[in-house]
């Protein structure tokens, strides 16, 4: 039911059509005057009335209605409030006759988005900054499926340039395949760091890497080989933790998939006078954009990081037709999307108002540690584990004879993870810490789980149940099944904003609901009918919960 638009379709104000009636109706912080709230002051002058006279007036045209229980004047604001129980009665039936699809549409239905996220470098760790764009990107392809998009994933692998011919050097001197099969990408690491160490005091084989790197590029047999197999490993390494993460990706084009797909792109700027020579390379200004240039050739005629972008976007906008193509990378790529984007648009790309940059910010740990260059690499795959490992104790400590512990525990602790991740708004930096994404009692994902499992045995126990009448509600049940029907607005303004942390809000205010509602009213012991409605309650709030979680790509246990 929309409230709103009900609301609005039965108010007639000279001048004022139904869409800007519904959008000066407003939502009170506080309900104690009413559900809905319109003010009149606007109307005054055209009415030439006093806003109280106008509301009265309203009030009068308004009349009886089925689900607007009451309207009152209060100063020159119409108060309208909601018939309740009839609200509650058709959320709980609506929740409970969609399930799954609670809170899903089609309006996407026809159109496809493509979203660009996790995008890693092959041969270089998976670390807690590459937490954001995995799952945050993941989240948005399924809240676009969830509406009825059709989303494709894309894996932008950062798998070009000349550091794969420094790796070449390094295996042939000091690498091992086995021991290479065996340590993954932490081996390759090791060996690219001793190149660094080494290459300082005999600079001579930086001129052996770009050798090798310009024979992967002439496609070299076993240059190509070693290549590949670097590749594979990385992403084997990776794809464990991506099944961990429940991520998933439609296409692994990366960045060396261009490489025969940049000079037409070439070829069309240079023929839409774009490009201009610039000490041997060859860019787009953007100065009259405030901008620096966009580089697209180097002078030693190489490609850069913008040539492929540019070729990527043109590659997906002919395969997918996309409707919107996001790229979920951290905000300090801003300036080079501004820059694709704006060549794009110079370049007549109709479509580049329709390329977004979701930027985020950066994710640091607690101690301090996250610096790359300092190799002081913290990769996601210690941190998740170290979180499965502190669920499994808590686990443990407080429900020893839990059976399969150790399943609900990955379920746990990875979902503290993911949840956290995606607890504050995505822009802001933030700081990762074990004790607050672990805290069974905070705002965190274990937390929401618990209610979850809390529900479940709830309605274990109640087992078969029969029909319900609503009755006269109390606060406790009112709020939470208020907030359940608010759930496919939430999703809605989620994928309007590009904001998984509205779900995860939603969805831990949800919980506080449910509990208050658990701990103040009883459910199990009471008269039939109250018994029934609270374990429709219960199980509507567990079908919203469980929708939520599973957006976010977390799991819902069942016991805990
Ligand atoms: N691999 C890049 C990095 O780690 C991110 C790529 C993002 N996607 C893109 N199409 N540029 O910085």
């Amino acid at each position: 039911m929309d409230y709103k638009k009900h609301i609005a379709s039965k108010l007639n104000v000279e001048g004022v059509t139904a869409a800007e009636m519904e959008s000066l109706i407003a939502v009170p912080p506080n309900t104690d005057l009413g559900d809905y709230a319109l003010p009149c002051f606007r109307f005054a002058k055209t009415m030439r009335k006093s806003p109280a006279a106008i509301a009265e007036e309203l009030k009068a045209s308004f009349g009886a209605d089925e689900y607007i229980e009451e309207v009152t004047v209060a100063g020159g604001y119409l108060n309208f409030r909601v018939n309740r129980k009839k609200h509650v009665a058709e959320v709980l039936s609506r929740v409970i006759k969609e399930g799954g699809n609670y809170g899903s549409s089609d309006e996407g239905n026809g159109k496809t988005v493509c979203i660009d996220y996790s995008s890693i470098n092959i041969a270089k760790p998976f670390h807690i900054g590459h937490l954001s764009t995995t799952v945050l990107g993941a989240a948005l392809y399924r809240l676009y499926k969830f509406r009825g998009y059709t989303a494709v994933g894309i894996n932008h692998l950062g798998d070009y340039g000349t550091q794969f011919g420094k790796l070449i050097v390094a295996y042939r001197l000091w690498g091992d395949r086995s021991a290479v099969e065996k340590g993954g990408v932490r081996e390759l690491m090791r060996l690219y760091v001793k190149y660094h160490e080494e290459a300082e005091k005999h600079p001579e084989m930086d001129d052996e890497a770009r050798a090798e790197f310009k024979k992967i590029e002439n496609g070299d047999e076993e240059a190509n080989a070693l290549f590949n197999f670097f590749k594979e490993l990385t992403l084997k390494d990776v794809g464990k933790i991506y099944e961990k993460l429940n991520v998933k990706f439609d296409s692994y084009a990366g960045e060396s998939f261009y490489n025969d797909k940049m000079a037409p792109i070439v070829e069309e700027l240079r023929n839409k006078g774009l490009l201009t020579e610039s000490e041997g390379a060859e860019i787009v200004d953007l100065s009259a954009y405030d901008m620096p240039p966009c580089i697209i050739l180097r002078s030693d005629g190489a490609s850069l990081y913008a040539t492929r972008d540019l070729a990527a976007a043109v590659y997906r906008k002919n395969t997918y037709d996309f409707y919107k193509n996001l790229y979920v990378v951290a905000y300090q790529q801003n300036l080079h999307f501004r820059q694709i984007f704006k060549v794009l648009e110079l370049m007549g790309k109709d479509w580049a108002k329709d390329c977004v940059h979701v930027a985020y910010g950066m994710v640091s740990m607690e101690d301090g540690a996250m610096s790359t260059r300092k190799g002081k690499v913290v990769f996601l795959e210690d941190v998740i584990n170290k979180c499965v490992e502190k669920c499994l104790s808590v686990i443990t400590e407080k429900n020893p004879d839990l059976p399969d512990k150790e399943k609900i525990a990955e379920q746990v602790g990875t979902g503290a993870v993911i949840f956290g991740a995606l607890s504050s708004n995505k822009i802001k930096d933030m700081v990762f810490s074990y004790d607050k994404v672990l805290n069974f009692d905070g705002e965190t994902g274990p937390y929401v789980q618990y209610t979850c499992a809390r529900c479940n045995s709830v309605l274990i126990k109640g087992g078969e149940t029969g029909g319900y009448e609503v009755k006269d509600l109390l606060p406790q049940e009112y709020d939470l099944a208020a907030h359940i029907g608010k759930f496919p607005e939430v999703i809605a303004s989620a994928l309007d904003k590009l904001e998984p942390s509205f779900i995860t809000r939603y969805a831990v205010d949800l919980a506080q609901l449910y509990n208050k509602f658990y701990f103040d009213c009883k459910i199990l012991g009471e008269e039939e009918n109250v018994r029934n409605f609270r374990l429709a309650l219960t199980k509507a709030s567990l079908i919203t919960l469980t929708n939520a979680l599973t957006l976010l790509g977390m799991a819902v246990p069942e016991r805990m």
